[in-house]
């Protein structure tokens, strides 16, 4: 088969030839149809991807040459002892190494691909769902009427996030871009029209405008886009200086001051990515008086219990909603195999709203 392979040490990323792999128990051999890029993608090329629970069994790992990418959907070609609920032919998408013509996903983690999806979609979205679902439903515990803040909205996680919180029910849901050219992109794949958000925002801004938030019915009303650092000033102003109940932070450092003054009392702040850097100001006043929890959440350092519960919490919660798209990536665009490191480069250039997916 062929595959695009990183090494870490020369920061490559080459299509070889391969053999051809075999499912062990448990696992499943699936023909790759798409495979979504994802941002640490990047990292793990630069070896810079700290996997494990010791930075020195990371170091080691992330030297090592290795099929890229970290998603994928495709077709069950072979089945390995021990698994049950899949067969050959099932269309299935996962968490795995997609940059690859063939790969092999472990069974009790992979998910059914919806029939509403197309391959490019469904192959973008499995790290989004999971991170997403585990950061708003379980890590940031949302419960209805909470409103929701999702920084770097236009990302392959952010659209998810936004979608997702819309799908739950939340009264509000703020998305933070830096970027207002992209918006109506994201308002587009939110289902929330092209509505000019400055003048949306002042409608809501009207008297009694922030009163009976769990009113709001369509997208449209309740999707609230803003420009980086100015979270806390905007969602005063939405939410008659209540603040924001779940903020899902895929930037870091750069919003984690606005965050904070943008959080509700008892406010969750899930710390997903570190977009805008890794070392941030904090003032633990503020997080102590506002009683405000700063959680953070990888798949890295997960045990394959906790990876199964986080696929299992997004199968019993999405199900139906999976199965009627309502979560859906943006494809932005889809590239072949042989350009895997040109869509990397395109990835790292910040011009996208939503996915870009590899068709091996
Ligand atoms: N913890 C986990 O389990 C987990 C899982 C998946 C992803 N992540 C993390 O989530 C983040 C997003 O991942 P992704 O693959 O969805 O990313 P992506 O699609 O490449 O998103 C990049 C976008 O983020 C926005 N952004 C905001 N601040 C930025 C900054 N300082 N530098 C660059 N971009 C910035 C930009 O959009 P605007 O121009 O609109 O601002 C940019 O286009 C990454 O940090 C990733 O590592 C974490």
């Amino acid at each position: 088969m062929r595959a695009a392979v990183i090494d870490p040490t020369r920061q490559s990323l080459d299509v070889v030839e391969l053999p051809d792999p075999t499912p062990g128990p448990g696992e499943l051999l699936v023909e790759v149809r798409a495979a979504g890029l994802n941002r640490a993608d990047l990292a793990v090329r630069a070896g810079g991807y700290v996997v494990g629970t010791s930075r020195n069994a990371a170091t080691s790992a992330a030297a090592a040459p290795a099929i890229a990418g970290a998603e994928l959907a495709g077709e069950v070609v072979a089945v390995g002892r021990d698994v049950t609920g899949w067969q050959v032919g099932d269309a299935v998408m996962a968490q795995g190494r997609g940059y690859a013509e063939l790969a092999v996903v472990d069974a009790a983690l992979a998910l059914h691909k919806p029939v509403s999806l197309s391959w490019e979609e469904a192959g973008g979205l499995p790290v989004a769902l999971l991170t997403m679902h585990d950061a708003l439903a379980t890590n940031g515990r949302w419960q209805e009427g909470d409103t929701v803040a999702v920084h770097a909205a236009t990302s392959g996680v952010g659209v998810i996030g936004m979608q997702l919180a819309l799908h739950l029910g939340a009264p509000l849901v703020f998305g933070i871009s830096r970027t207002p050219t992209k918006w109506p992109a994201l308002r587009a794949a939110l289902g929330a029209g092209s509505a000019d958000p400055e003048a949306h925002a002042q409608t809501q801004q009207t008297p009694g405008a922030s009163q009976g938030l769990l009113g709001r019915q369509g997208p449209a009303d309740r999707v609230v886009l803003v420009e980086a650092g100015e979270l806390a000033e905007r969602s005063a102003a939405l939410t008659a200086d209540r603040g924001i109940d779940v903020i899902i932070d895929n930037v870091g450092a750069a919003v984690l001051e606005d965050s904070l003054a943008a959080a509700a009392i008892r406010g969750r702040i899930v710390q997903v990515g570190r977009l805008g850097g890794r070392n941030g100001h904090l003032d633990l006043d503020e997080l102590a008086r506002k009683r405000v929890s700063l959680i953070g959440v990888t798949f890295r350092t997960r045990t394959r219990a906790e990876r199964l519960a986080v696929v299992e919490a997004a199968r019993r919660d999405l199900g139906t909603a999976l199965e009627a798209g309502a979560l859906r990536p943006v494809v932005h665009r889809v590239y072949p195999l042989v350009e895997a490191l040109a869509a990397q480069d395109d990835l790292a250039r910040n011009d996208h709203v939503g996915k870009l997916v590899l068709r091996p």
